[in-house]
């Protein structure tokens, strides 16, 4: 089985397709950004994209993910290269503290935007509400969606 992983190909080794895609993606194929939280679908620390859809990889069996296409923090950038709007607007925005659920927090909100290029404040608190922060980042994370919502839409 071939997996594809922000457009590259990986072999998937038989014994591992009973793994679930967060540990193959971190274990395997050496990509960390997407983080072990709770391993029960609660926190969203896990959270990628599979086939543009925001998904928890922690819930997923690597088998259930192909043909799709998956997505990681790793994969992210911007038109004609470089960072993503949302991850500029995260740094400008200095919304991490230790960092543990922010590639989590930054696919959710990448997927939102995607789906959504102007969303209110509500479908804001709605959609990151599953992307649970111990340190208390919310404030900041809104300041940046918003942000990023405002740039990807000014290039559009
Ligand atoms: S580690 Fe997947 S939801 Fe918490
Ligand atoms: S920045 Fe520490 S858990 Fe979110």
């Amino acid at each position: 089985m071939k997996l594809n992983v922000n457009g590259s190909l990986h072999d998937i080794p038989e014994t591992w397709q009973g793994e679930t895609l967060l540990s193959t993606l971190r274990e395997l194929l050496g990509l960390v950004g997407a983080k072990f939280g709770c391993g029960h679908g609660d926190c969203g620390a896990c959270v990628v994209h599979v086939d543009g859809k925001a998904k928890r990889s922690c819930q997923m069996q690597v088998s259930d993910a192909f043909p799709a296409h998956i997505r990681t923090l790793e994969g992210l950038e911007g038109v004609g290269g470089g960072l993503h709007p949302v991850q500029r607007a995260w740094l400008d925005e200095r919304v991490a503290q230790c960092g543990y659920c922010q590639a989590g927090q930054i696919m959710q909100a990448v997927a939102l935007l995607e789906e959504n290029p102007e969303p209110d404040k509500q479908s804001v608190v709605e959609r990151m509400r599953s992307n649970l922060c111990r340190c208390g980042t919310q404030a900041r994370i809104f300041k940046a969606i918003h942000r990023a919502a405002s740039e990807m839409r000014g290039k559009s």
